[in-house]
């Protein structure tokens, strides 16, 4: 039974194109069902239009939108039928509306850093690297996690991936090596969401 999964973006989607690849030559049992961005116009939308997936902008004008926009993207994930949400660079907090109308359906964020470090709020892209290039840390990583509601970077880890720290990088090639780490563990991440095929 393939997995019906949403996809949340809001920016390039390169994690969403790795997750359409992979989709496509079945090296992982799910389909994307719904791509939903909060920015009009990014990357990402036309990434969905080109794989021919159906898409769709859910943005607020300011923060007293929150709980009904997440909640109205909640019914849409629904109606699509998706069983996993998958958050690939989606740079909001989803309001607990979010999970109340998706009960029982696991929601994953991917962070670019080995969680439980260098995660929280406005913890996003190039910050993240800049600030584990302070630190001096020796490695950096990615890490995909479980989502719930009021708190940010905390779930349980379900894939993390490490890279070495090299002594010129900026953060520019960290997050490049990071990246594609990134496209790999995301999706490792949504095949352990995956029905195990009855062997019998
Ligand atoms: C990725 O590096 C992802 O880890 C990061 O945004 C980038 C999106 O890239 N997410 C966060 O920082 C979440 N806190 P993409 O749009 O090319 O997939």
């Amino acid at each position: 039974m393939t997995l019906p999964v949403a996809v949340l973006v809001s920016g390039r989607g390169s994690n969403l194109q790795s997750i359409l690849d992979a989709c496509a030559s079945e090296t992982v049992d799910a389909r994307v069902v719904l791509v939903l961005s909060n920015r009009e116009g990014v990357p990402a939308l036309g990434r969905a239009e080109r794989a021919g997936v159906p898409h769709a902008v859910f943005a607020m004008r300011d923060k007293s939108e929150r709980a009904a926009t997440h909640a109205a993207m909640a019914q849409a994930i629904a109606n699509a039928g998706a069983r996993l949400v998958v958050l690939a660079g989606f740079d909001h907090i989803l309001a607990p509306s979010f999970f109340v109308a998706l009960p029982g359906v696991p929601v994953i964020n991917l962070h670019p850093a080995l969680l439980p470090l260098f995660g929280g709020r406005g913890m996003h892209g190039d910050r993240v690297h800049e600030a584990v290039l302070r630190s001096g840390a020796t490695e950096s990583g990615c890490t995909v996690h479980r989502v719930h509601p009021e708190t940010v970077d905390l779930g349980e880890v379900i894939v993390q991936r490490r890279v070495p720290i090299l002594p010129a990088d900026d953060a520019v090639a960290l997050s490049a090596r990071v990246l594609e780490q990134e496209h790999i563990a995301i999706v490792e991440a949504i095949r352990r969401f995956t029905p195990v095929p009855n062997l019998i």
